[in-house]
């Protein structure tokens, strides 16, 4: 790891902003003079200027109950009405909001005005359905326009989304249904992906009955759009088609205001623990925050640019950065369904093509991925139309950086380097185009309005040219308010670390201008394609399985994906009753890789079991079947050496071990 910080820190390649962008740039530098003087007032500035407040508020922040923020929180407004009619009323109902490109090549356009008729006819569904102010709904869909017209009509009610990736597995959609006492799934039957339909709706079918009759969820329906027309089972007097409701809708639907800190959603991310995190966003500042970054870090000229954010409304990134903050700004969008390679390799550049995308928002994941693929897959297509690109969910390496800008950008878009969490709501870190000088492999500077630090342990501000952990010293707009249901956790996982302090998780270092450098998570938790994922849960998963003992998770560095989940795993000795000694006899087999097929099929099973379990995005890249684990005196699994092991390095220093035998052994058998 020091090697390649070495590395980054001698990157001296920078792009000034072109005269032509800084002329036309959105945000200035005065923007940060404006923000350092009184922060609160400058976000109570941003709040007035970007949104439309039912009733006006007179109070920024409420900072007295630390770390339990409240800002605006006099102030009343509906975020639905703030992303859609007030746009129509200001007499831009015909701009187009979304472009929505399905993964077959079927399409639909909405413009504010049909996108704003569509949630008024969703609300008054889901009003119908018993949803009002407060309740929860759970969303598990593919990437359709239904999900966000979904997501605006539970926020036009005052409910509260609670979006789960459909990548999920049918447990975990339990638990976060449970987690949430949700009322009301919405689900499709299916989507496209790589070429195919793949189902949701037998995955919340299966979730629901969980535990059999004895444990019954919350849930009284579930809303079915149609979109892979794939056959599914039907629960009468529980699922509806959205399409029967839409039709008999209502179309009138009066916005009503919300108090500011009103709940908007709750998205579960993975922690430290097993159990995720459900992180609780509420309205007032949260959109305040999500239209100021997106207006001033992606430069939006809403009556010209076309942007697209390759999230999946699953994440946070499209929460923030496909539905609220986009539509906050009257902005134009493209949103697509599947997969990147269906049903070619250059799909999303035909998808700039074809609509004119002007900024582009992915994560660096995708961006190795085509560079590994090669620049003559882009260059069949004209992405002339593209003048910025953003990045995000990982540190971005600076020749994927360099190459972002150079072949996708023509070499002269800017490139951002957004750093951010599902639990920060909106963009912390990133450079204002037009302004920065950018770095690449940095993703430099504190947003305006927000105060960033790089401590050392003791809590202390390292000087220039050192490292630390990353932290967020002053509340912000957009924060998380909470963990659903766990008041305690959230003060426990965040803010006692550096009391008064926010405590990311991820380490940093400060160049010798001061510039920010990611240097990843500094806890149990991994990235995986800018995905993050929890060491404890994918172990507690493994030994769930009959055949695991013990199992230990490390995130070892992947090329492609930043990190990719590795498994080690200890083979239980089941005692066959027929057969006494046989299953003993097994496990020395495997040990001695005798059989080494048994140890490939032991491994593809457990590889499907954590799929199953927790969603495919868990599933280990490898699995290796140990007889030991690496434990310290007191009994801590070194997942440094695991990690090691795992990336194929000579094993560290183990002199902490408490049986120094015992990596011979491991290494013995993987290697
Ligand atoms: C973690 C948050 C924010 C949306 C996607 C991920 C890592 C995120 C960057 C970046 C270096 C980054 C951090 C952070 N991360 N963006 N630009 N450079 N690291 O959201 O799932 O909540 O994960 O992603 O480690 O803590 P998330």
């Amino acid at each position: 790891m020091s090697n390649s910080i070495d590395n980054l820190l001698h990157e001296t390649r920078r792009f000034t902003p072109s005269e032509e962008f800084r002329a036309n740039a959105v945000a200035g530098a005065d923007l940060y003079d404006r923000a350092s003087s009184d922060r609160p007032a400058f976000w109570g500035e941003q709040a007035r200027e970007l949104l439309h407040w039912h009733t006006p508020f007179t109070r920024t922040l409420d900072w007295s109950n630390p770390p339990f923020a409240k800002w605006f929180d006099d102030g009343q407004l509906n975020v639905a009405y703030n992303c859609l009619d007030r746009h129509v009323e200001a007499g831009n109902g015909d701009r187009v909001a979304l472009n929505w490109e399905g993964e077959p090549g079927d399409s639909k356009t909405f413009t504010y005005a049909e996108l704003t008729a569509e949630v008024k006819k969703a609300a008054n569904v889901l009003a119908g359905l018993g949803i009002g102010q407060g309740d929860r709904v759970a969303i598990y869909l593919p990437m359709i326009p239904e999900a966000v017209i979904s997501m605006l009509a539970v926020a036009r009610l005052g409910a509260v989304h609670s979006v789960i990736f459909g990548g999920f597995s049918a447990e975990s959609l339990r638990a976060r249904i449970d987690d949430a006492s949700a009322k009301l799934v919405i689900t499709a039957d299916g989507g496209w992906r790589k070429g195919k339909v793949s189902a949701l709706k037998p995955a919340v079918d299966a979730s629901l009955t969980i535990g059999g009759p004895e444990n019954p969820s919350t849930v009284e329906h579930v809303l079915v759009v149609k979109r892979g027309n794939n056959d599914v089972a039907w629960v009468h007097g529980r699922d509806l088609w959205w399409h029967d409701q839409i039709d008999a809708a209502n179309p009138e639907h009066e916005a009503q205001p919300f108090p500011a800190e009103n709940p908007l959603f709750i998205l579960y991310t993975s922690g430290t623990t097993g159990k995720p995190k459900g992180i609780l966003h509420t309205t007032g500042g949260y959109l305040t925050q999500v239209a100021f970054t997106h207006k001033n870090i992606f430069d939006l000229h809403p009556e010209t640019d076309v942007y697209w954010s390759t999230a999946d409304v699953g994440w946070i990134t499209g929460h923030s950065y496909v539905v609220y903050g986009p539509l906050a700004n009257g902005a134009t969008q493209v949103i697509y369904e599947g997969t990147p390679d269906a049903p070619h390799p250059g799909r999303w550049w035909e998808i700039i093509q074809k609509y004119g995308v002007t900024i582009l928002y992915t994560a660096p994941t995708a961006i190795r991925t085509f560079m590994k693929l090669g620049h003559h897959i882009p260059a069949q297509f004209d992405l002339t139309s593209l003048r910025l690109l953003g990045s995000v969910g990982e540190p971005i390496n600076p020749e994927a950086w360099v190459w972002y800008r150079d072949v996708i950008g023509g070499g002269t878009t800017p490139v951002v380097d957004t750093w951010w969490q599902t639990e920060t709501g909106a963009i912390m870190v990133s450079a204002l185009p037009g302004v920065t000088t950018l770095k690449p492999g940095s993703a430099q500077v504190a947003v305006p309005g927000i105060h960033i630090e790089v401590l050392d342990d003791q809590g202390t501000p390292v000087p220039k040219n050192s490292g630390g952990l990353l932290v967020v010293s002053e509340p912000w707009p957009a924060m998380l308010r909470g963990i659903w249901g766990d008041p305690d956790r959230f003060v426990e996982t965040y803010w006692s670390t550096f009391p008064g302090k926010y405590f990311a998780g991820d380490g940093a270092r400060l160049d010798r201008d001061g510039d920010i450098w990611l240097l990843g998570r500094v806890d149990d938790v991994m990235n995986v394609s800018g995905h993050r994922l929890s060491t404890a849960e994918i172990e507690s998963s493994l030994v769930s399985h009959p055949r695991v003992a013990e199992a230990a998770v490390v995130g070892a560095t992947d090329e492609t994906t930043g990190q990719a989940v590795v498994a080690f795993v200890i083979v239980r000795v089941i005692e066959d009753d027929d057969e006494p000694g046989a299953a003993k006899a097994l496990a020395d087999e495997i040990l001695d890789e005798v059989v080494a097929e048994t140890v490939e099929s032991l491994a593809a099973e457990l590889r499907a079991h954590v799929a199953t379990q927790i969603g495919a995005i868990a599933r280990p890249k490898q699995v290796f079947i140990v007889a030991e684990l690496p434990k310290t005196r007191s009994g801590k699994i070194m997942r440094r050496l695991l990690r090691d092991v795992a990336e194929g390095r000579e094993i560290g220093d183990t002199t902490t071990l408490a049986d120094t035998q015992v990596m011979k052994i491991i290494s013995g058998t993987v290697g």
